[in-house]
């Protein structure tokens, strides 16, 4: 029984037919790349995924027996998916500690407000939530936890990523989608990242990412997926996917699948 899995997915904005039938499926602790060119439908897939938008048709079953599609993005959160998205959605004007208590408190029984505000009651609770917090902030080596106090605003851009992977850690997912994670970032941070995925893997989640960076999906990816147009056009390993026809076809012109 998989993990997650994606079944006839369609989406329709309009007259554009973004995503045009796509299944997928993704086992415990996998790794899988989403790759495809601009415009391929990719982050619209995650947005499906996550209850963000709604589906024109298809299924996502989780554990093989739930069927999400129609519910509410905490819902799903709470059934073990977690995100993190193409443009950085911090709270800047919060610490990095306060940023990833924010996605603590979606899993505590008191509640955010009770939390901050110290209530009574929800004091153990809150304490038990910075402890936790600061682990996950402790995922990232030094890069991190030192600055914990700080605010989100002042941390360089590859840390600010990092920060995301944090906060989605935080609802305690099974599966972890990351939109482009190493984009922006030079060759020596994405190796870092490389095995800061690798790190979160082997906390027993699974990431389906999507990624242009061809070092970084050769490097971790178990399996990659290519989407073109919405479709599904390639599934399988890295060297299969990267000699596949239809991937080199659909990126002739519009960017390269060099590694
Ligand atoms: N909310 C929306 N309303 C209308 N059209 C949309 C919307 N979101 C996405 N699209 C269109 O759907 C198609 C797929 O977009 P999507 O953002 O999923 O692509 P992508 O593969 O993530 O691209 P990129 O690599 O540039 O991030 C594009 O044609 C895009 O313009
Ligand atoms: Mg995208």
């Amino acid at each position: 029984m998989s993990l997650l899995e994606v079944i006839g997915l369609r989406k329709n904005f309009g007259g554009i037919q973004a995503v045009r039938g796509f299944d997928i499926a993704i086992e415990e602790r996998q790794i899988v790349c989403l790759i495809g060119p601009n415009g391929s439908g990719k982050t619209t897939i995650f947005n499906l995924i996550t209850g963000l938008i709604p589906a024109t048709a298809g299924r996502v079953i989780i554990d093989g027996r739930r069927d999400i599609i129609g519910r509410k993005p905490h819902a799903i959160t709470a059934m073990g998916v977690a995100r993190t998205f193409q443009n950085q959605r911090l709270f800047n004007h919060m610490t990095l500690l306060e940023n990833v208590l924010v996605g603590c408190a979606r899993s505590a029984k008191a509640g955010l407000a009770s939390i901050l505000l110290g209530l009574p009651g929800a004091r153990a609770e809150k304490l038990q939530m910075i402890e936790r917090a600061r682990s996950l902030l402790a995922l990232f080596g030094e890069r991190l936890l030192p600055q914990a106090d700080d605010l989100a605003g002042s941390l360089s851009y590859a840390n600010r990523r990092r920060l995301e992977i944090a906060r989605a850690l935080a609802t305690e997912p099974r599966l972890l989608l990351l939109d482009e994670p190493a984009a922006g970032m030079n060759p020596t941070e994405s190796r870092e990242l490389m095995t800061d995925i690798l790190r979160v893997r082997d906390r027993g989640v699974a990431i389906l990412l999507i990624e242009h960076d061809m070092t970084v999906v050769r490097g971790i990816s178990d399996r990659v997926v290519a989407l073109d147009y919405g479709v599904k056009i390639a599934d399988g390993d890295f060297a299969e996917i990267r000699r596949h026809p239809k991937v080199i076809e659909a990126y002739l012109g519009r960017g390269t699948v060099d590694a």
